[in-house]
């Protein structure tokens, strides 16, 4: 990739610029208080062909004196728009003057980077945010990431990913909100809303990138990369809407995704990038390529070389091309054989100039925080709250958990209780793990004064085979009250192209847990991980479970919170959790078979032999692992104890334009306060296409004393009954709903209403 750029800039590095010079006193496009609109279009129409093109371009950053004398030339010359990867703030801040003061335009540069849970304050992995059900905090967490990514002249990020993932062996899982549609698109909207701030020209603001545009979160088998097929109708139901929301939004830019939709690479799908973002949602912001994801089409076999690849993706509607250097070297010659039109070239350039102007960039391309917002107190204690509502309780038998005073002795094991690393998970290009609190040092911090904790890790890491520390664990959980096991996975077993065939727990750590089970001892496992595991087992194994999705800096804090009951588990899970990898693809949202299950199959071990085959009374399940999974979506256990009573709607019937309110009762007869998320869902009978099951409309989290219970009331807008039928028209179809208001999508307090 470094050579081919090098190459591709430096022919024209030292070509001497004939340009005209005659640029008014004070251009338009200068004057702050012009429309945007107007400042464009002045811009543009002062702009020579590889002006343009330096605004459609990004280039990786690379910090090394050969280099650096073409990138210097390149930036004098306007011929770079945008740099991914640069972090250092000084080298920015001396890039962005030279693009600023010495070339001809000024036009500043825009910085991108990957800060995609949290900058140097590191956040759960979204996945864990999502768990969090709380638009607030994962905006909050955003808002951290921007001013501190801010601090370095970075005012572009690549996030939120909104891909419906409905596969954990896919590593980008992890990176994703999960497999519901309405819960990513509430949550990348808040991430677009806390990156972005009131205002996108606020030094602090960052530019969002709703990626990947479009189904990337469907590759075939879990392999990253691999080919999707969605058809239209399932494309518009449950890919699209995060990424429509999220042009709602104000998202600033997309990006294509990787893969090919039933033949069609998303980085010249025109139909995607220009039918439906720009003529549909009317999006004015710009769409940048994945990394290389033009040139890649050349093996996917769709385009014979670079050039017929700069053609497809600029034709279709690809604004920037990330890293490729596609766009530089072939689009002259493609606008000059009338193969790319010069208003495709002009309206892309629009489309980038339009978002330097709204950030800010002409006013302010410096540099104006201090460095003393990295790691402060406010950005620490956001993520010490996220990462406490992402945990998921999924046991807690007996009520073992909190730990009582009466835990004495306590055995802390497993590679991840004190793994500072690990526990920031995918995609931490930037955090440093020098500031990570772990589990251990919190417990022993936080509450050590009066514990005597034994640490025995029994294992280095996750992957580690070897049974020889198993021993010293056991011995430790057995001079214990309580044994805490911190298992999981590192962080580079999920993420971009870490995909898993298995989901078990990877090394010996599976071992580690039944020895421990096996002493007798209260057993509580904390699973640390970047997707949901296989973890049957050690549920059954566990007598309590909290399972936490990589929770970022202040993870070990958060987590010590809940253990010794300082705060009470509300996360949910943002997925469905399967038994086994062959229950894949899982999730609560599907639509019904003509047969289905039932739950009084005869499973496996069950059937006689030489049983007679017969297609009578069959539904649809799996021999050996039934039909439900291992843990809904939406589940997650509390110290409160929630009920659900006395269900309301306003109406039974309703028109288009009305809103329906729901209510329930919600109460907490438990002794401990503690935060409910209150779900609603709703299954439309009959529809001119088979509806799913159920599908989340709206949640509201709850706080409750103990004893104390509220009336909790939805407000749902008939229009949000709408999906595309049999004519492909976004209609709410007349007829029969079910709605129900619980805990997670298993709920059962139910009404009906219909609507006319
Ligand atoms: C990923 C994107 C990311 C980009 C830039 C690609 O490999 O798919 O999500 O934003 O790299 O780092």
């Amino acid at each position: 990739m470094k050579s081919q750029l090098l190459e591709i800039l430096a022919v024209s590095a030292f070509s001497i610029l004939t340009v005209s010079t005659s640029v008014a006193k004070t251009p338009v496009y200068k004057d702050s208080k012009a429309p945007i609109e107007q400042r464009v279009e002045d811009l543009l129409s002062q702009m020579t062909m590889e002006e343009k093109l330096g605004q459609l371009s990004q280039i990786n950053s690379f910090n090394d004196p050969k280099w650096n004398v073409v990138l210097y030339q390149n930036i004098k010359d306007g011929k770079i728009g945008s740099i991914i990867n640069e972090v250092n703030g000084k080298r920015i801040d001396s890039l962005q003057r030279m693009a600023v003061k010495q070339s001809r335009l000024g036009i500043p540069v825009l910085f991108g980077r990957d800060v995609i849970h949290g900058y140097k304050t590191i956040f759960p992995i979204p996945l864990g945010q999502a768990a969090t059900f709380d638009p607030e905090v994962i905006a909050a967490g955003a808002h951290a990431a921007a001013v501190e990514s801010s601090s370095d002249g970075i005012r572009w990020t690549f996030s939120p990913m909104v891909d419906i993932s409905r596969d954990p062996r896919w590593g980008r899982i992890a990176e994703s909100a999960g497999e519901d549609p309405y819960l990513a698109s509430v949550v990348g909207s808040a991430m677009i809303k806390g990156y972005q701030g009131a205002n996108l020209s606020d030094a602090t603001s960052i530019a969002a990138c709703a990626k990947h545009f479009f189904g990337y979160g469907a590759s075939e088998g879990g392999r990253d990369y691999n080919s999707t097929f969605i058809p239209e109708r399932t494309m518009r139901n449950v890919y699209l809407p995060p990424f429509e929301s999220a042009v709602k939004a104000g998202a600033a830019t997309f990006m294509t995704s990787f893969n090919d939709n039933d033949g069609i690479p998303a980085s010249a799908n025109h139909h995607i990038l220009t039918d439906i973002l720009r003529g549909e949602w009317g999006f004015k912001g710009f769409v940048v390529s994945d990394w290389s994801s033009i040139t890649e089409m050349i093996n996917h076999g769709f385009c014979s070389d670079a050039k017929d690849a700069a053609c497809k993706s600029a034709n279709a509607g690809v604004d920037m091309d990330m890293v490729s250097g596609c766009y530089l070297k072939y689009l002259p010659e493609l606008v000059n054989e009338g193969k790319v039109p010069m208003s495709v070239v002009d309206n892309a350039v629009r489309n980038v100039l339009r978002i330097k102007f709204q950030l800010g960039l002409f006013e302010h391309p410096f540099i104006s925080t201090p460095q003393t917002v990295k790691y402060s107190a406010e950005n620490l204690a956001a993520a010490k709250q996220s990462a406490e509502e992402s945990v998921i309780m999924l046991k807690n038998e007996g009520d073992v958990l909190p730990l009582t005073s009466g835990v004495t002795t306590l055995a802390v094991v497993g590679p991840l209780a004190n793994a500072p690393y690990e526990q920031m998970g995918t995609w931490t290009f930037d955090g440093e793990k020098s500031h990570t609190v772990t589990p251990l040092n919190a417990i022993k911090s936080m509450f050590g004064k009066n514990l005597n904790i034994i640490y025995e890790p029994a294992l280095a890491y996750s992957r580690d085979n070897s049974t020889e520390g198993i021993a010293k664990a056991v011995d430790a959980a057995k001079r214990a009250d309580v044994v805490l096991a911190f298992v999981g996975e590192e962080a580079i077993l999920s993420g971009e192209a870490h995909c898993l065939a298995s989901l078990n727990l990877v090394g010996a750590q599976s071992q580690l847990i039944s020895a421990l089970a096996a002493t007798g001892k209260p057993v509580v496992t904390v699973v640390m991980a970047g997707r949901p595991l296989t973890i049957g087992k050690q549920l059954d194994e566990s007598k309590a479970m909290l399972y936490c999705f990589h929770p970022g800096t202040m993870g070990g804090e958060a987590i010590a919170d809940i253990l010794f009951g300082k705060a009470s588990p509300s996360g949910k899970t943002p997925v469905t959790f399967p038994k086994s990898t062959g229950q894949i693809p899982i999730y609560y949202c599907h639509n019904n078979t003509g047969r289905p299950a039932n739950r009084t199959e005869t499973l496996i071990d069950k059937i006689p032999v030489e049983a007679g085959q017969t297609s009578l009374g069959c539904t649809s399940f799996l021999l050996d692992d039934g039909f439900d999974p291992l843990v809904p979506f939406g589940f997650g256990l509390s110290y409160g104890k929630f009920s659900y009573s006395g269900i309301t709607l306003d109406k039974s019937t309703y028109s288009a334009g009305d809103v329906i309110h729901a209510s329930v009762t919600l109460a907490n007869a438990g002794s401990h306060d503690a935060t409910e998320v209150a779900q609603l869902y709703i299954r439309d009978k009959v529809g001119s296409v088979t509806r799913p099951v159920k599908e989340l409309k709206a949640f509201r989290r709850v706080a409750l004393k103990a004893g104390e219970s509220t009336r909790v009331d939805f407000e749902l807008p008939v229009s949000d009954l709408a999906f595309y039928g049999i004519d492909m028209k976004r209609t709410v179809e007349p007829g029969d709903f079910t709605l129900w208001i619980g805990t997670d999508s298993n709920a059962s307090l139910s009404a009906s209403f219909s609507v006319k």
